[in-house]
Formats: structure tokens, sequence, C-alpha cells
């Protein structure tokens, strides 16, 4: 019976979806919401939706083996990232080998890396033209966006569409994907 953690540095749409789509299916279980921003609005909707959460500093997350420890404390088997935006350290990433999995609102290897987040990616999507856009599920390493992909989807990207536009039609895509390939990945 797998034990999922879900780690989101900010709004948690997807974080959402996927506590969701496992409240319907119950021999999976997100336990745990991690967060490095006390502000985050992931923090209420985890509230909301009766998952315990927890907020780390830089200093904890970098320097301790608090995290880790409590993932452990709670029998967490898998951490799904949600839109988190720190790079993950060694303690974790050792302690969860191919077990940990990001969502990236891109096709990588394009439009990775540091600082390529958030709006910044459809942005740039749009400045260079491009006819498609999509996601990427991936598992995750020590660098930004370059774990193996697991699984990607595309969209189109049309000549009236803005950065607001295009992230709306890449969020449709994360909802409908990231929660069976999730699945997917624990059952397997
Ligand atoms: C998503 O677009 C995801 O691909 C990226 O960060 C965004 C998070 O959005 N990693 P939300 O917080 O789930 O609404």
């Amino acid at each position: 019976m797998p034990r999922l953690a879900i780690f989101a540095s900010g709004n948690g749409s997807n974080a959402q979806r996927i506590i969701e789509y496992f409240n319907e299916y119950p021999a999976i279980t997100i336990d745990l919401v991690l967060s490095n921003n006390a502000d985050a609005y992931v923090l209420s909707r985890a509230a909301n939706l009766g998952i315990p959460s927890a907020v780390f500093s830089r200093h904890t997350f970098y320097e301790t083996n608090q995290v880790p420890e409590m993932l452990k404390a709670n029998n967490i088997d898998y951490i799904i990232l949600a839109g988190f935006l720190w790079l993950l350290p060694l303690n974790i990433l050792s302690a969860y080998p191919g077990k940990i999995i990001n969502i990236h609102p891109a096709l990588l290897p394009k439009y990775g890396g540091k600082g390529m987040y958030g709006m910044k990616v459809h942005k740039s999507v749009i400045a260079a033209g491009d006819y498609e856009s999509g996601i990427t599920i991936h598992y995750v390493d020590e660098c930004y966006d370059e774990g193996k992909i697991i699984f990607q989807a595309k969209c189109q990207v049309s000549e009236s569409d803005t950065p607001e536009t295009l992230a709306e039609k890449v969020h449709q895509l994360e909802y409908r994907y990231y929660p069976e390939v999730i699945d997917k990945i624990v059952t397997m």
C-alpha cells in the first residue's frame, strides 16, 4: 500500500488534484504535504482536504536530516513534486532512489533548467514561436529537470495564445495525466 508525500512551493492546484484522485482510491494514500514556503496556498488546500502538512526552512532542508527523517517516520514510499522550486539534497535523493517524480510544464529537454519555472516557461515558448508545448513527467535527480522522462503530452500553441492561455492548456494536461501516471508508477 504505497504512501506518498507531495512537495509544493506555491498554489498547489496539482497537489489538490492528486489528493482528490487518490481519495477515490484508498490503496494509495497521500500522507503528507511539505513546503518550503509558509505562505503557500497549497498548505490551505492540504488543511481543507485533511492532509497533514509541514513547512521547512532552507537551513532545515539543506543542512539537517529532519526532512528525510520525517518522511521515514511517516513511512513514505514515494515523493511527488508538484510545483516545488528547490533542488533536492542528496540525503533525500539517496533515501528515495527512483522514487521521486516531478512534473514540468513544457516538453523537456526544451525550456528546463534553473530559473525555468512558472510563467517564464510559457513566455519563452511563445517568444520562440513554437507550435507545440505540453508537459513532461520525469524522475528527479540532482539537476533541475534532467531526470529520466516517464511521460509527455502535447498541446498546440496557436497564434492567438498568450502565456496565460498557454498556461491554462498546460494545466489541463497536468490535471488529466499527472495523477494517472503517478498511479501507474507507484503500483508497478
Ligand atoms: C505546474 O505548472 C507544474 O508543472 C510546475 O509548477 C506548476 C505548479 O502549479 N512544476 P500548481 O502549484 O500545481 O498550481
